[in-house]
């Protein structure tokens, strides 16, 4: 990473001022030049890190970092299905990256040119297609029987005739077209566990921030009156304990056997017909008719990802990227943020177990009542408040609320010193809620794009509202439109919740 150019600047400064310790981070310096001149932090926050303007902003610059990093990244699994994954994409991908059968044309214009210099390889060719498709062939799959057809023409039409029946461009617009998108995919998501397996000391950073904020929260499940009152410590601590990171190994060991399975099926289909190279495509066919589904961990690591699928959570790379940004402050907001978040979803609705339903109707409309109103002062496109969307929005104000006790036991009353290297006298505080914001900015209208998430903008100033800490950090007046958008205070744990769950 910046590493090694930004060390040899540290290393200058050393010389000339002997113990200075400034020295500049890229990053930072990304936010602070990124930061709106005219929206102010208490007008709208989001908008305020992250303006519509046409300024570079980190997430971007870090992500096409990455992918570009990630062409470094084929020798472990690449030349083992370099092949396939080609030959696939020459046959079902059209120049356009648009799923078709061409794969047909370009068969029947190789046969057409075997049908004009050898006619006997020819007539075997359709005996093995014939074969291939039905014993004994039916109606148009019967094409062994155009082998006295002189006309190579004319013997072409009917095998081409003979594959729109048995390729239908319909069915390649709908599950085939599903399973190539998938094929493709996974090809490109294997790059990412090659890249993850370089970097797998970061994975030790976040075990221990995810293993502080499951203590924090223990700690403060304990005094939750809801708790409490129905006597579940014994029970919800533990189950809340069994979080842990899952290691990304598993979802690469699922690919591989995709992948791996894809190949045998399609030797053995090659093998079993004594297919020449140039049927190549027909057993690719039937291979991804046959393929099985994948599942959610195909598309993961492809984006910036975190999931929680208690008791696992997983991160993709891009937030493992996160951690190694050499600032304190930053780290809390943005990545102790999103871990904080999937901690909270086995929180706020207890994810795919729902084993203590006692939920409170205080909470949830409180949290409801909340984004609501953020909608109101900020959308920027169609906004409303679903209840689909209460489990995500629990989980964000439950990180903000992480956030502030995060900088409380790492900085304590130096969270209002400034970061080092500020040019705009950033302190420790502020950057950690300006982190949160960067890793969701978005340059154009931020909406609504999904029924568990609000739009980033609602997202963001909903929680930032909500939180005392950040009203101090920027010293919000009473009458700034942030905090004119706060509803009343919601508690989603801790010694002033309610007596009933959430
Ligand atoms: C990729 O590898 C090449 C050759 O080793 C190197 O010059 C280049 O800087 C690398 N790119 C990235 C983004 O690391
Ligand atoms: C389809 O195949 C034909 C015959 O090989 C080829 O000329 C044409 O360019 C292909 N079309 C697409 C969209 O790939
Ligand atoms: C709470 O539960 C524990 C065991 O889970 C039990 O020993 C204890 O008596 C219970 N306390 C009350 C007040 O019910
Ligand atoms: C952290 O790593 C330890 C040792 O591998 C493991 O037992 C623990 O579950 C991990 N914690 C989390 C939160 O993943
Ligand atoms: C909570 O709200 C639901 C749905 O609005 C209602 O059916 C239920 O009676 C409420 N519970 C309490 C304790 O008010
Ligand atoms: C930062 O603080 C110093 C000292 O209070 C002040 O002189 C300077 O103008 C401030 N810079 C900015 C960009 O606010
Ligand atoms: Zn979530």
């Amino acid at each position: 990473m910046q590493v090694n150019f930004y060390f040899h600047i540290a290393f200058l400064f050393f010389l000339i001022s002997c113990c200075s310790s400034s020295y500049v981070n890229r990053y930072l310096k990304m936010i602070e030049n990124g930061l709106s001149e005219e929206i102010g932090p208490c007008d709208n926050f989001f908008r305020h890190v992250c303006p519509m303007d046409d300024k570079p902003y980190l997430m971007k610059v870090l992500t096409d970092e990455y992918i570009s990093d990630l062409l470094n990244y084929t020798k472990t699994y690449e030349p083992k299905y370099m092949k396939i994954n080609s030959d696939v994409r020459k046959h079902f991908l059209t120049a356009k990256f648009q799923v078709s059968n061409n794969f047909t044309n370009i068969i029947s214009s190789n046969l057409k040119t075997i049908c004009e210099t050898n006619r006997a390889e020819f007539n075997s060719y359709l005996k093995k297609l014939e074969n291939f498709w039905d014993k004994p062939c039916i109606g148009s799959t019967c094409v062994s029987q155009i082998s006295e057809i002189e006309d190579c023409d004319r013997a072409l039409d009917f095998v081409k005739n003979a594959f729109s029946g048995i390729y239908p461009s319909d069915e390649f617009a709908g599950l085939v077209e599903k399973k190539i998108r998938e094929f493709i995919l996974a090809h490109q998501v294997l790059r990412n566990y090659e890249w993850y397996d370089e970097h797998r000391g970061s994975y030790q950073k976040f075990n221990e921030t995810a293993q502080e904020i499951i203590e924090i929260s223990s700690k403060l499940l304990e005094d939750t009156p809801w708790v409490n009152r129905l006597n579940l410590t014994n029970i919800f601590v533990p189950y809340f304990e069994q979080l842990h990171i899952y290691k990304p190994e598993l979802f690469r060991d699922n690919i591989i056997k995709y992948l791996d399975g894809f190949i045998g099926k399609y030797d053995k289909c090659m093998e079993d017909n004594a297919f020449p190279e140039i049927f190549s495509a027909l057993c690719y066919a039937n291979v991804l008719r046959e393929v099985e589904t994948l599942d959610l961990w195909i598309t993961w690591n492809a984006g910036f990802q975190a999931l929680n699928m208690h008791p696992g959570m997983v991160f993709s790379n891009i937030v493992v990227l996160l951690s190694q940004i050499n600032l304190p402050s930053f780290y809390i907001g943005s990545v102790g943020k999103v871990v904080a978040h999937e901690i909270g979803h086995s929180l706020i609705i207890s994810k795919n177990q729902d084993f203590i339903p006692y939920y409170s109707n205080e909470t949830t409309k409180c949290v409801q009542n909340q984004f609501e109103k953020s909608c109101e002062y900020f959308q920027e496109g169609k906004c409303d408040t679903i209840y689909s969307r209460y489990d995500d929005n629990g989980a964000d104000l439950f990180a903000s609320f992480i956030i502030s006790e995060l900088l409380n036991s790492h900085f304590g009353a130096d969270k209002n010193n400034l970061v080092e290297g500020t040019t705009k006298n950033i302190t420790n505080a502020q950057l950690a809620f300006m982190a949160s914001a960067t890793v969701l900015c978005e340059k154009v209208p931020s909406v609504t794009q999904d029924l568990e998430h609000h739009a980033n903008v609602v997202r963001i100033n909903s929680i930032m509202s909500q939180n005392a800490d950040f009203k101090e950090a920027f010293n919000c007046p009473d009458n700034s439109k942030m905090m004119l958008a706060k509803n009343e205070q919601c508690h989603i744990i801790g010694k002033d919740a309610p007596i009933s769950r959430f």
